[in-house]
C-alpha cells in the first residue's frame, strides 16, 4: 500500500477545554490529553486534531490567538506540548494543530502595534479603511457573528475589518510580511514535529481588493442569523486565496521527505461542492483535504445521501482524496440531529465511505447537545444573537469518562455542565457494554483498519430508496457491501448475484440481520457491513 498515512487514517477532533482537566481549574489541558492517549489508541483512531491551544484572551475560546508560537497557560506549556507529541508518536498517533491564519486576537502584539498610528510599520498587517462618505463603515459587510464587520478606531479614525468578533481583527494577507510571518509559524510547529494543521476559515483569507458591497441574500430568513442577510460574494472565496493555499502546501510538503513522514493540511471551507473543489488546487496543489461538511446538514434520506455522495465523488479532481465530517465544535451533534438509533447508522456511514473521516470527540458515545441555561452561556456566538439556536456551548461540554463526580473530567466546577446522562453515557460504562455505540465505533474502526477495501478501496453505489442506501467498497479481490436502513421499518433487500451468501462482518443492532442466500433482512435502523 503506497497511499500516504492520512488517506487511510481516521482523525479525531479534540476540543481541549473539554477533554480532560488535570490541574483542577475546570478546563481541560494538554496533560489531560496526554493521559487519555491510551483511550484514543484503544478506540482505534490514527490522528488527533486539537482545536487551538495558543495563548489567547479566549473571547472566542482560542480562535482569538495572541501568540502563534506558544501555549496558553490554561492548557499548559510548550514542554507539555512536546511531551504530548512525543507520547502520541510513541503510540503511533499523529498530531494536528489548529492554525488560525485569517485573524489574530486584538491583543496580539501585531495588532496592538498596528492600531497605534496610521504610520506604524504594522499598520497594513491588518485591514484598515477610511469611513464611507457618510462617516459610516466602509461597506455593508456583516460579521459572521452578527453586526457590522467593521469596528471604528477613534484614535486613528479608521475602521478595521473583522469577519468574526471585533476582538478578532482580520490579517491583511495581501501583505508579504504577513505571509512570511505566518509561514514561519507553520514551520515553527512542523519543526517541532506536528503532523499537520487544520486551517481555520481558509476561504475567508482574502477579500476583494476594492471592498465592494456584498449583495443581498434572496433566501435570507431572520432565524438563519444576521450574517446570512448578505451573500459573502466579495468578502470570501477570492481567486487569489488559492495562491496562499498553494504556498502552505509547499511548506507542508517540504517536510514530507523527513523521517517523521508527510504532513497534511485540512482546510475549513464552508462552500458548495463546485467551489470547494478548487481548494484541492489547480496548477499548483492546494490543501490535501478541503473539509467536506455536507453530511452535517443533508436530509437524512437515501436519495439525498446517494446524490450527495455521488456528486461529491464525481466532482473530485483526479488525484483529490475525499473526506467526510459528521460533527465538529461549531455544529449540532449528530445524535441530536439524527437521534440515537440513526447516530449508529451514521457511524457506519462515516466510517465506510471512501475518504478520510474526522470524528468529533464524544460522538463515539452518542453524546447529544447539552441544554445550557441562559446564565451558563459562554459562547460569544450565542451571546451576540441569542435564542436562534446558533450557540455552540451545547456541543462543547466535558467528555464524560466515568460515573464519578463531573464525569471524571475535572474535580473542580467544569467550565460547561456535563451531559445529564453522564452516569450511564460515559467511556468506562460503555466500554463494558457489548451493544453500546462506543463498542460499535471500536468495532468499526478495527474493521476499517483491517480492510483496505474500507480504508482506501473504491466506492460503488448499489441501491437507493427513500430509507435505504447500499454501496460496495472494493480493493483487489475484497468486496464489501454496506447496507443502511435509514428508517424504522424492517426491510428485505435483494443482494446482487456476486454477493450471494455474503458473510456478516458487523451490524448496528444486537439482533443482527440475516443473510439468506441472495437477500439480507435488515431490522429497523440497522446498518450492516457484509463481505462477499
Ligand atoms: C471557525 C471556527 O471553527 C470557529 O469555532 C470560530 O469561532 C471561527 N472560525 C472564528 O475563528
Amino acid at each position: 500500500m503506497t497511499a500516504p498515512w492520512w488517506q487511510a487514517s481516521v482523525i479525531y477532533q479534540i476540543y481541549p477545554r473539554s477533554f480532560q482537566d488535570t490541574n483542577n481549574d475546570g478546563i481541560g489541558d494538554l496533560r489531560g490529553i496526554e493521559c487519555r492517549l491510551d483511550y484514543l489508541v484503544s478506540l482505534g483512531v490514527d490522528a488527533i486534531w486539537i482545536s487551538p491551544i495558543y495563548p489567547s484572551p479566549m473571547v472566542d475560546f482560542g480562535y482569538d490567538v495572541a501568540d502563534y508560537c506558544g501555549v496558553d497557560p490554561r492548557f499548559g506549556t510548550l514542554a507539555d506540548f512536546d511531551a504530548l507529541l512525543m507520547q502520541a508518536h510513541r503510540r503511533g498517533l499523529k498530531v494536528l494543530l489548529d492554525f488560525v491564519p485569517n485573524h489574530t486576537s486584538d491583543r496580539h502584539p501585531w495588532f496592538v502595534e498596528s492600531r497605534t498610528s496610521k504610520e506604524n510599520q504594522k499598520r497594513n498587517w491588518y485591514i484598515w479603511r477610511d469611513p464611507a462618505a457618510d462617516g459610516g463603515p466602509p461597506n455593508n459587510w456583516i460579521s459572521d457573528f452578527g453586526g457590522s464587520a467593521w469596528e471604528w478606531d477613534k484614535v486613528t479614525r479608521q475602521y478595521y475589518y473583522h469577519a468574526f468578533l471585533k476582538e478578532q481583527p482580520d490579517l491583511n494577507w495581501r501583505h508579504p510580511d504577513v505571509q512570511a510571518a505566518m509561514y514561519d509559524v507553520m514551520r515553527f510547529w512542523f519543526d517541532r514535529g506536528v503532523d499537520g494543521f487544520r486551517i481555520d476559515v481558509l476561504w475567508h483569507m482574502l477579500k476583494a481588493a476594492d471592498f465592494p458591497d456584498n449583495p443581498p441574500n434572496p433566501a435570507y430568513r431572520s432565524e438563519m442569523g444576521e450574517m446570512h442577510r448578505l451573500l459573502q460574494l466579495h468578502s470570501t472565496d477570492q481567486p487569489e486565496v488559492h495562491g496562499i493555499a498553494a504556498e502552505m502546501r509547499e511548506i507542508a510538503d517540504s517536510y514530507g521527505a523527513m523521517g517523521r513522514g508527510k504532513r497534511v493540511l485540512l482546510g475549513e471551507i464552508y462552500l458548495p461542492v463546485e467551489r470547494l473543489m478548487h481548494y484541492y488546487g489547480g496548477e499548483r496543489p492546494g490543501v490535501h483535504l478541503p473539509l467536506n461538511f455536507q453530511l452535517i446538514d443533508t436530509q437524512w434520506e437515501g436519495r439525498a445521501l446517494a446524490t450527495l455522495i455521488t456528486d461529491y465523488e464525481a466532482a473530485l479532481p483526479l488525484d483529490g482524496w475525499p473526506n467526510w465530517v459528521l460533527g465538529n465544535h461549531d455544529r449540532p451533534r449528530v445524535a441530536t440531529k439524527r437521534g440515537q438509533a440513526q447516530a449508529r447508522v451514521a457511524a457506519v456511514l462515516l466510517l465506510t465511505l471512501r475518504g478520510t473521516p474526522t470524528l468529533y470527540y464524544g460522538d463515539e458515545l452518542g453524546l447529544s447537545d447539552v441544554a445550557i441555561e441562559p446564565s451558563q452561556v459562554r459562547d460569544p456566538r450565542e451571546l451576540r444573537e441569542p435564542g436562534l439556536g446558533l450557540g455552540r456551548d451545547p456541543v462543547r461540554t466535558p467528555m464524560p469518562w466515568d460515573a464519578s463526580e463531573n464525569a471524571g473530567f475535572t474535580t473542580a466546577k467544569p467550565w460547561l455542565p456535563s451531559n445529564a446522562d453522564s452516569l450511564t453515557r460515559n467511556v468506562a460504562r460503555m466500554t463494558e457494554e457489548s451493544q453500546s455505540i462506543l463498542t460499535l465505533y471500536r468495532r468499526l474502526l478495527a474493521l476499517r483498519r483491517d480492510c483496505l477495501a474500507l480504508s482506501i478501496g473504491e466506492f460503488v453505489l448499489l441501491n437507493v430508496e427513500d430509507e435505504i442506501l447500499v454501496y460496495q467498497r472494493r480493493y483487489d479481490a475484497q468486496r464489501l457491501i454496506v447496507a443502511l436502513n435509514l428508517g424504522g421499518q424492517a426491510r428485505r433487500l435483494q443482494l446482487p448475484d456476486w454477493a450471494r451468501d455474503s458473510r456478516l462482518l458487523l451490524s448496528t443492532v444486537e439482533d443482527a440481520a440475516l443473510v439468506e442466500g441472495d437477500a439480507v433482512l435488515l431490522r429497523s435502523n440497522e446498518a450492516v457491513v457484509l463481505e462477499a
